[in-house]
This record gives C-alpha cells, structure tokens and sequence, in this order.
C-alpha cells in the first residue's frame, strides 16, 4: 500500500475553527479521491507496519476542514473485532435523536489535528441516529452507538470548527464524570 499524499491542519490553524458549508452534488472527482485518500491514510495508521514505517499516529476519523476544505464531510474508518476494517462516509449530517446517556472515552479523546496530551474528559451521548447523504447524494440513516457513536460525534463536530479540547473544562477537565459512563 501507497500512503495518499494529507497534509493534516493542525489545531493553531483558524480553519479547524470555522463552519463548514453543505456540500451539493454530484461531487467533484477531486472530492471524491480526497475521500477515497483520507480513509485509506486512516486504514494504513491503524496498521502497525505503516504507522511505524511513515511514523503515523493512529487515527480512525478525518474531516475535511482537517484537510483545509471547508465541506460537510467526514470519514471514519473503524476497525472491527475481527480486524476487519469498516469505511463511513458521511457528507451533510443532521443528527435525528440521540441518547440521555452519556459516556466518555476513559483514555481520552485522540485528534490528528490535536498533536499534544490533553486531561480531561468529554461527555458524547451513547447513541446517535444520524441522517446524511451518501457520495452519490442519496439520503441514508445510520444509528451508532458507544466509540463509533463518540466518533460520529467528534467528526461532527469538526464541521462546526470545535475541537475535543474546546469541550473539556479547561478549570474542571473532570467536571460531571459521574454522571457519565467510561468506555
Ligand atoms: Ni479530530
């Protein structure tokens, strides 16, 4: 495997802090590659072999505001319990309902754009449902749950140029946990 040429923004740049504009289709073939990229870059850092051989963090979702394209995408690529590996593409979201529930990730959130150890927690609901269009523009329905839902959420909320570190209390990086679930 070929590593695709991302360069991934940092967090300084002011790009990761604005809103990202609906997308309309059909997509752009450079679109459509930059998709096909992205996951294939997230496949190959959560692949030992390739994330020490192009020394890559691991990472399993990208936004494109990430890559500096303000656009309602997103894409995760998520390893499954047989090793297996599972694309999502998601372009235009509209969260439809979400869980009471809420949970936290134990070790803490990880961004590609967020290259420094970061305390603290961030609350994300258990489950989502999601609406979204496809890249061919077809509406769909997904329902996530526990990291993929986490996942979701923080991709999302990309799109509207907030980061994992702007939701942790910066006086109180522990505020609420045990209101919340750890996974
Ligand atoms: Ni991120």
């Amino acid at each position: 495997m070929k590593l695709p040429n991302i360069k991934i923004l940092n967090e300084k740049n002011k790009l990761l802090h604005k809103i990202s504009n609906e997308v309309k289709f059909p997509l752009k073939e450079e679109d459509k590659k930059l998709i096909n990229d992205m996951l294939l870059y997230l496949k190959m850092s959560q692949i030992e072999k390739y994330s020490e051989k192009y020394n890559l963090r691991p990472g399993m979702g990208l936004a494109f505001p990430q890559i500096g394209k303000l656009m309602r995408i997103f894409v995760i690529c998520n390893e499954e319990e047989d090793g297996s590996f599972t694309n999502y593409t998601i372009i235009n979201p509209k969260i439809k309902s979400e869980s009471e529930e809420l949970i936290y990730v134990g070790e803490g959130e990880g961004c590609l754009s967020v290259d420094r150890d970061v305390d603290g927690i961030v609350p994300r609901h258990a489950r989502i449902t999601l609406e979204y269009q496809d890249v061919n523009g077809n509406k769909q329905t997904i329902r996530a749950r526990e990291d993929l839902a986490v996942a979701f959420q923080h991709e999302i909320d990309h799109l509207n140029g907030i980061l994992f570190v702007d939701k942790i209390d910066k006086k109180n990086p522990y505020k609420n946990q045990e209101l919340m679930r750890e996974i």
